[in-house]
């Protein structure tokens, strides 16, 4: 930061400077790794280079042989000895205990290390918690831990991931995912912080933190490397299905979906794995500006970039922007790819080959690609430690990160309303609980859960599921359970079976509340696209006839993306989004749904009213317009079921004496923001404090709210907390048409809760 501090205040009003430095100094580059580096690339031929621009996928190095997967060494000796692959990925269809990933790994490592001196770099896709371990301790998702808006506890889930998958003998994870998730019908919502890039940027930079510690250079073996995911733009596909184009203003790329991997890199980030799909046309696989000019050149990236699962095929069999494999592998590598995904084919190594002995790519791109390979191998200690032993990690899935995971959930789940206090629910009151979610794990832990696509039903049976959690808070005579619409667990995620709502409203009868719970099964990338955002049918013809019984309803949401309620919300007194919150969630539901802890989750994204009106917080301020005088009497309004930020708690916050250090500013101010906040209700509480800010005029058209700061507290009923937060002028800056940041001269309005301050930039400003 230091770097970055000293070189803005070199900028005057108007003046244009170009920024390609390394951003801090954790950037930099241990000097004696990079001399062994260099000896050892000096003896290295082509072959053993190109192999180590090769990731494979386990399976085609061994099998399963009843409950143990076991590796084929004839297969290896293909993959290893003769084609000198330098990484592997992902789990064989399912997770497999740490001794047998020890097992696993441990081969491929011995033969790696006789072959040729290098260790291999194992990967796994650990995308909240430690997902491919059985035994593991498994995280709410992403969007839950945004929800929380706690940076410490992403940190914290981070470190416990990575310590448990070291215990694994697994030193890599394509993890966190850090695309912004701004439309709700993408299927990979709930694998991302949510709709806003501040938000997203803070949380990656704290999972980064947690993952591999603070040096780079130096991850112990506590840590691990992250992958940053998925570069650049993947969250806004024009269709709303995964893997499919993209059209982004460059500069809202650049200002927006960039920001949470610039965090990241600062963060140092020793990889980044790259979009599958296109943006402006380009599949970013072959986007020479984004991934070398500005991801490597201009933000300083000194780590690997690697491919998506098979995404070097998908140029030519997908995107079209290739004939035949070779062509693809031509453009990719000259783009800025360092590692290919392949995942099954090792002609990968051949045609590459080939392509720099045909002069089709230069050796010094090789050289680099390789460079950086084996940068993150000696960073994570490979050459000295090539395996992690279990016995070194005897707190793997221990009781205490269970307890971690269980807070976290109760952090994350959103209370959305609460008319005239219905909840906390009182003792002794009859409850039915009901619903496809009511009774199964599979939708609280969500996809990348010991499978793909999500199966916790089948490895979590001792967690409680969300009948179970509530059985046990309330008492097994309170509680009763009548599904009336239940998922079909061996069809496609949306499949429901035929439903039997009338049983439903029967056993109503017995209760004195029902616990609708509803949303989604689990799902993952593709699979998991949708034809209509609406809640199912069934599932909303549920709510409804239980809404005819008169007796009160509770709607639970467990679902990845933000499913339309807008005719069943209005039916229920209160409504609680539980998100994906893991293999804990259920209770943590009960612990809150009791009273016995408080909500303090806000919303990470927009949830919609309706379908044909999409839209983030961070909207344009001509998206909305009121009506017109004369005959143009139309008007364009926002119109959303819960805005991004909304949560509600059982305690009631005020806010007062909003103060700003300064009115008017410039480039190289700080802009310090306080607030007094008092817990006027009469529970213990916590809360988020947002501060969003709104230029009131630009040269391109202004967002209504930009969220620049939070800070989470803690108050006691009555207790009062001065709250300072601060904002760095160039933080309100935008990017231009011209691809420059702006921060002009003008108004700006800053807003935490129903408290605003005005504040004044007193020039115009331009860099890049
Ligand atoms: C996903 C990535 C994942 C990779 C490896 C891909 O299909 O898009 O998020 O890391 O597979 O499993």
């Amino acid at each position: 930061m230091k770097m970055k501090n000293k070189f803005l205040s070199t900028i005057s009003a108007l003046s244009v400077v170009a920024t390609t430095c390394p951003l801090n100094a954790s950037a930099q580059k241990d000097q004696s790794m990079e001399t062994k580096i260099d000896a050892l690339m000096a003896k290295m031929s082509l072959e053993e280079k190109v192999g180590q621009m090769a990731e494979m996928a386990i399976d085609i190095i061994g099998s399963w042989q009843g409950d143990e997967f076991v590796v084929d060494e004839s297969k290896l000796q293909k993959v290893i000895d003769q084609y000198k692959v330098g990484s592997i990925l992902n789990a064989p269809g399912k997770g497999l205990t740490a001794k047998n990933w020890y097992k696993v790994i441990s081969t491929i490592q011995k033969h790696s290390m006789k072959t040729m001196g290098i260790p291999c770099v194992y990967g796994l896709d650990q995308n909240h918690g430690t997902t491919y371990t059985l035994g593991g301790t498994i995280f709410p998702q992403n969007i839950n831990m945004a929800a929380s808006f706690n940076r410490d506890l992403v940190r914290k889930a981070a470190k416990v991931t990575a310590y448990e998958t070291r215990a694994a003998n697994c030193p890599w994870t394509y993890s966190p995912t850090v695309d912004l998730s701004r439309d709700p019908r993408w299927p990979r919502v709930w694998e991302n912080y949510g709709e806003d890039c501040y938000l997203s940027s803070e949380m990656c930079r704290a999972a980064v933190e947690g993952f591999q510690g603070t040096n780079k250079n130096h991850i112990d073996g506590q840590h691990i490397a992250v992958s940053l995911k998925h570069y650049l733009g993947y969250g806004v596909p024009r269709t709303g299905k995964d893997r499919t184009p993209a059209y982004i203003p460059d500069f809202e790329l650049r200002e927006k979906h960039l920001a949470p991997f610039k965090a990241g890199v600062e963060a140092g980030a020793l990889s980044v794995m790259v979009n599958s799909a296109s943006v402006n046309g380009i599949p970013m696989h072959i986007n020479k500006h984004y991934l070398t000019d500005v991801l490597k050149n201009e933000l300083g990236f000194d780590g690997v970039i690697v491919t998506d699962w098979a995404d070097i095929n998908n140029l030519y069999t997908r995107e079209m922007v290739a004939t035949d494999k070779k062509e693809a592998i031509v453009k990719a590598i000259n783009a800025g790819i360092d590692m290919a995904m392949e995942p099954y084919d090792l002609e990968f190594c051949t045609l590459l080959k080939e392509a720099v002995n045909e002069g089709k790519v230069p050796m010094s791109r090789i050289d680099d690609a390789v460079r950086r390979i084996l940068r993150m191998k000696f960073r994570l200690g490979l050459f000295d430690a090539p395996n992690t032993m279990m016995k070194n990690y005897p707190k793997f899935g221990a009781k205490e990160h269970a307890q971690l995971s269980e807070d976290a959930a109760v952090e994350t789940q959103v209370l959305l309303k609460n008319a005239d206090n219905v909840l906390p629910l009182k003792k002794g009151l009859k409850i039915l609980v009901t619903g496809p979610n009511a009774n199964t794990m599979r939708p609280l832990d969500g996809g990348w859960t010991y499978t793909w696509q999500g199966d916790a039903d089948n490895y979590a049976q001792d967690k409680n599921t969300i009948f179970e959690a509530m059985q046990q808070r309330f008492g097994k005579d309170n509680v009763m359970y009548e599904p009336g619409v239940t998922y079909n667990m061996k069809g496609k995620y949306w499949e429901e079976n035929n439903p039997e709502i009338e049983k439903v409203v029967q056993a109503a009868a017995q209760v004195d509340i029902i616990l609708a719970c509803v949303g989604e099964n689990s799902y993952c990338e593709t699979p998991g696209n949708l034809n209509d955002l609406a809640l199912s049918d069934n599932q909303r013809n549920l709510v409804k006839a239980l809404s005819k019984t008169g007796k009160k309803i509770v709607l639970i949401l467990n679902e990845g993306r933000p499913r339309i309620i807008a005719d069943i919300e209005p039916l229920a007194s209160a409504v609680v989004n539980m998100l994906i919150p893991g293999e804990h969630g259920a209770d943590a539901l009960a612990r809150l749904l009791a009273g016995d802890d408080n909500f303090s989750a806000r919303m990470p994204y927009t949830y919609p009213r309706y379908s044909a009106a999409l839209t983030t917080y961070d909207y344009r301020a001509s998206e909305e317009s009121g009506t017109m005088e004369g005959a143009y009497d139309y008007n364009a309004l926002i119109d959303v079921q819960w805005p991004f930020g909304y949560g509600k708690s059982y305690t009631t916050f005020s806010y007062s004496d909003l103060k700003v250090n300064k009115t008017d500013f410039g480039l190289n101010d700080d802009i310090t923001v306080t607030v007094d906040v008092t817990n006027t209700g009469d529970c213990e509480g916590k809360v988020s404090v947002l501060v969003f800010s709104r230029d009131q005029h630009a040269s391109i058209v202004p967002e209504v709210r930009r969220l620049r700061a939070f800070t989470k507290i803690n108050l006691k009923p009555g207790e009062t907390k001065t709250v300072t937060q601060t904002i760095k002028a160039r933080d309100l800056a935008f990017v231009g048409t011209d691809g420059m940041w702006h921060l002009e001269k003008g108004k700006f309005m800053l807003q935490i809760e129903d408290k605003i301050a005005w504040i004044n930039c007193t020039q115009d400003y331009k860099w890049q």
